[in-house]
């Protein structure tokens, strides 16, 4: 079975071309230029459909398969920005029915999970999953996916980003945080915002903006950012973990590339006697990839999403999936 993925929750569009075995044929995406500042819904949608199809057809050449060979098609059904989930979906429910296979509706943070826990091994981990729009604490708990924690305001990405064009970095900024980090030990007192297993952002941000106008050196900035918000998604981590008793910690989302989220998340693994799982870069970030395994899956639990019932879900909560393929597994 080949299925082939379409992601586009936000401002990437993507195609995944996934074999049963978690071979992942192609997994090409393209992204909308950030670097003015956030995402409009209707012109990133615009975008998608501008590239869902020469994309498409691009995967298809890499992967080396013609259309035929594929036995199934997913898309990601939410969350994310309508416009832009409408897009993706109206391309995925015409690629199914000119094929004639299956359709399956995924969730996109499961997908995150799922692709997370099938290329790194990991069985029945805990899921800090860090990204632009999202910051999320995530285990498996009564049947379902659970989020035990979560941001209160912006996902840690766009905050990172927000600093960045405030100070004139590149989009997106993660990366130039990430090199300038490194020029400073010197660590400024930042708003550590945790209440329980959620955290927020944006009071660092404001905070951080003030202090580059009053002069604060770039580098300390960027280091004290880094230290204090990877230190708060390390704390409600290891709270979610100790509370659900599990062992693993896996890493998921754009954000967690940085490495030295890596080598905090890997000292309190290795603390607790837990073991870290990080997957490729490419699976991490919003990938079609992770959309077509997820629906190999769903798909292999026997599960399949009618046309009528492929409407896209802004809102679309993690806990609202069944997970049938995990029953008895853990
Ligand atoms: P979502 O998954 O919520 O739809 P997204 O599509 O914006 O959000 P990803 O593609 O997973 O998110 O990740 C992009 C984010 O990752 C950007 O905000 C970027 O700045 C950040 N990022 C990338 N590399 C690094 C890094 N080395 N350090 C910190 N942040 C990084
Ligand atoms: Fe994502």
């Amino acid at each position: 079975m080949i299925c082939l993925g379409i992601e586009g929750t936000a401002h990437t569009i993507g195609i995944g071309i996934v074999d049963q075995d978690c071979k992942v044929l192609a997994n090409m995406s393209r992204m909308i230029d950030g670097s003015k500042g956030g995402i409009h819904p209707r012109e990133a949608a615009n975008h998608h459909a501008e590239n869902v199809v020469p994309l498409m057809h691009e995967a298809v050449t890499k992967a080396g398969i013609s259309y035929d060979e594929i036995g199934l098609v997913s898309f990601s059904q939410g969350p994310g920005l309508g416009p832009c989930l409408r897009t993706a979906a109206t391309a995925a429910r015409g690629l199914a029915l000119a094929l004639e296979v299956d359709l399956v509706g995924v969730n996109h943070c499961v997908a995150h999970l799922e692709i997370g826990r099938k290329v790194t091994g990991c069985s029945d981990p805990t899921l800090m999953y860090a990204s632009g729009g999202n910051t999320q604490v995530i285990a498996y708990s009564g049947g379902r996916y659970r989020v035990f924690g979560e941001t209160m305001d912006v996902g840690i990405g766009n905050m990172i980003d927000k600093f960045g064009r405030s100070v004139g970095l590149p989009f997106p900024a993660g990366p130039h945080l990430e090199r300038l980090a490194k020029g400073s030990k010197e660590l400024i007192d930042l708003p550590y915002s945790v209440k329980g297993m959620d955290v927020a952002f944006s009071g660092i941000l404001t905070a951080a903006q003030q202090l580059h106008a009053k002069g604060a050196k770039l580098e300390d900035l960027c280091y004290s950012i880094q230290e204090t918000c990877f230190a708060m998604l390390v704390e409600v981590t290891e709270r979610a973990m100790a509370h659900v008793e599990k062992d693993e910690v896996l890493l998921g989302g754009g954000v967690v590339q940085n490495k030295r989220l890596q080598e905090m998340v890997r000292i309190m693994a290795e603390e607790r006697g837990a073991k870290m799982f990080v997957p490729p870069g490419s699976l991490c970030v919003d990938n079609g990839a992770m959309i077509a395994w997820t629906g190999i899956v769903m798909h292999g639990a026997g599960i399949t999403t009618r046309i009528e019932d492929s409407v896209v879900n802004q809102r679309f909560r993690t806990d609202e999936v069944d997970l049938p393929w995990m029953m008895g597994k853990v």
